[in-house]
């Protein structure tokens, strides 16, 4: 190669070079740098791949548990009346104005076709409140609570066993209306229900409660489902500072006769509590 050929060599290559640089240039007069030309890996988009969707963690289905039976029964049991004792007067009033609001209610729909509702009946200073389930065909008649024949063996229970009239105790019910065919109030036609016996009693303030049979013990209390009647006789019980004693619906006395030698003992019990005995 002669002088000339090496010199057009070398000409030709530092324009090559030149071109190069230029195109390699980002437009505003700076040179990139040469990582900076190489897109990071996660930029590249691959053709025809569609972009994944993020996909957030899977929540598990889960049902809300149903309340469980007792904590459908009354929540107040535990705390304190903290209403102020009324006077005879207020009570008589109060209790007129919850008696006709109840009237006309069906808020539980137990039984539309029930005659009359049975709000209570009896003192509004009482030496005891008596709290039975549900009124029974009788007291769907009369509208007075324990009249049927159930009724006349509580009455004999009061007068005879505790020697105090009938008329000096308060009676009522969990239920205000008949269920059809008697049958057992559900928990929550109970529930519903007995917000107005707790009203009674913040309103009668009575100084002991006795209650008849399963249902308005198990109610007033919260009772446990598996906690049987049987075991909760013989204690006085505390419902919101009353005490509270636990016996065996007539009804069920009346079916087997020979529970009531232990009704009297709960009797006894309740005497003692309200000073009636020694
Ligand atoms: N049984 C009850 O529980 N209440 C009544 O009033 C009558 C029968």
């Amino acid at each position: 190669m002669n002088i000339a050929e090496d010199s057009l060599r070398r000409l030709i290559l530092s324009s090559l070079k030149k071109r190069l640089l230029l195109e390699a240039h980002d437009g505003d007069g700076q040179i990139p740098a040469a990582d900076s030309l190489i897109p990071p890996p996660n930029d590249v988009v691959k053709p025809h791949e569609p972009a994944k969707k993020t996909q957030k963690p899977k929540k598990r289905r889960t049902s809300t548990p149903l309340p469980k039976l007792e904590s459908r029964m009354s929540d107040l049991h535990d705390k304190p009346i903290t209403q102020p004792k009324y006077t005879l007067e207020e009570k008589r009033e109060m209790l007129a104005n919850l008696a006709s609001r109840l009237e006309d209610c069906h808020e539980c729909g137990v039984n539309p076709d029930r005659n009359r509702m049975v709000f209570g009946d009896g003192s509004l200073e009482p030496k005891v409140m008596f709290v039975g389930e549900a009124p029974g065909a009788d007291e769907d008649e009369q509208g007075i609570p324990f009249v049927g024949r159930a009724g006349k063996l509580l009455t004999d229970m009061i007068e005879k066993g505790m020697k105090i009239s009938r008329d000096e105790t308060y009676i009522c019910n969990v239920l205000k209306c008949r269920p059809p065919s008697n049958r057992t109030p559900s928990p929550e036609e109970a529930a519903i229900c007995a917000k107005h016996l707790e009203r009674q009693i913040e309103i009668i303030r009575p100084p002991a409660i006795c209650t008849l049979g399963a249902s308005s013990l198990r109610y007033l209390l919260s009772v446990p489902v598996g906690r049987s009647l049987g075991s909760m006789r013989g204690d006085v019980h505390d419902y919101r500072g009353i005490p509270l004693i636990a016996t065996y619906h007539p009804s069920y006395l009346l079916r087997d006769p020979s529970k009531k030698r232990e009704a009297w003992k709960d009797l006894q019990l309740l005497m003692r509590t309200i000073g009636l005995l020694k």
